[in-house]
């Protein structure tokens, strides 16, 4: 396994395993690996002749007053998981190596980048859609990976690529959870031990919609209620947003059918958690 710290590198590295016709798959992430990363490196082992890894923690995505600065690292953990999944490149580039002084592109997702996360964390995805396109054209991948967790960044990454015609297939893949259902995050490394048991009220809430919505109902409001109810008695969780929405567009639903798409964003503590359903899949 090889590790790459520069985009030149990087990009030569690729260009002749592409003359080789190696098919490149790619893993986009900010390190602090889990579970729900792994799962996406395997799948991306399966299909791909060359498993390339990012690990960069992509500074123009966090807002002023966010955690880009105690963001989880551990590059010692994180190569040996690369390794137990058999990447063969680390893509590991600093914030100046990507964003040297000068830079000062954007790309926007205009629309899906307006609602749920987008709207509590104004430029996160212009951030996000940015520097996945940056990596694209660095790391040059025949297949890109990303978890449903963060179901709004697969649908704009999506959007981004069939807008921008980029020539790189992206595959969604599910959510992965803990035991007890709580979705795999690098961010629950902030939790504290009574803050981890209160988390669970999002997994709690999704399921309860999930068995309304599966004996029949239809209506957003009780659906609504419920999971409110759920979250709010708990002391510690304050809900940011929880929304039905279409599960392609992201528009918002009228009704709770197969397909909707129940986005949920909750801080437990000083932690902001996201999670996701869609209603009779899964
Ligand atoms: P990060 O949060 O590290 O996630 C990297 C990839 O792992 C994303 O595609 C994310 O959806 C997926 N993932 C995270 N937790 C998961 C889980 N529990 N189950 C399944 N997949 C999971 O998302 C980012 O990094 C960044 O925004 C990035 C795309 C790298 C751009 O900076």
């Amino acid at each position: 396994m090889k590790i790459i710290t520069g985009i030149d590198e990087m990009q030569q590295t690729v260009l002749a395993l592409k003359r080789e016709n190696k098919r490149i798959a790619f893993v986009p992430t900010m390190g602090f690996l889990h579970e729900g990363h792994a799962s996406l490196l395997r799948e991306g082992r399966r299909q791909g002749d060359i498993l390339v890894l990012s690990i960069f923690v992509n500074p123009i995505q966090f807002g002023a007053n966010e955690d880009l600065d105690r963001y989880p690292r551990d590059m010692e953990r994180d190569s040996r998981i690369a390794r137990e999944c058999g990447v063969d490149i680390i893509f590991n580039p600093d914030a100046a190596e990507m964003y040297p002084s000068g830079f000062q592109t954007s790309i926007a997702v205009r629309e899906l980048s307006q609602p749920l996360c987008g709207a509590s964390r104004p430029g996160h995805f212009d951030g996000v859609a940015t520097v996945v396109a940056k990596l694209f054209n660095i790391v040059m991948p025949d297949l890109a990976l990303f978890g449903r967790k963060d179901y709004q960044q697969l649908a704009l990454i999506r959007q981004m690529t069939a807008d921008l015609s980029m020539p790189v297939t992206v595959q969604g893949m599910p959510i992965v959870r803990e035991a007890d259902g709580l979705a795999m995050s690098s961010r629950n490394a902030y939790l504290s031990t009574a803050e981890r048991r209160s988390a669970l009220c999002l997994y709690r809430s999704i399921n309860a919609v999930r068995a309304m919505q599966a004996a029949g109902e239809r209506s957003i409001e009780p659906l609504r209620e419920k999971a409110v109810d759920i979250i709010n008695a708990e002391p510690a969780a304050q809900i940011d947003y929880l929304e039905f929405r279409d599960g392609t567009t992201l528009q918002p639903a009228t009704t709770a059918v197969d397909g909707t798409l129940l986005a949920l964003a909750v801080k437990i503590g000083k932690t902001r958690l996201i999670d996701n359903t869609l209603l009779g899949k899964e």
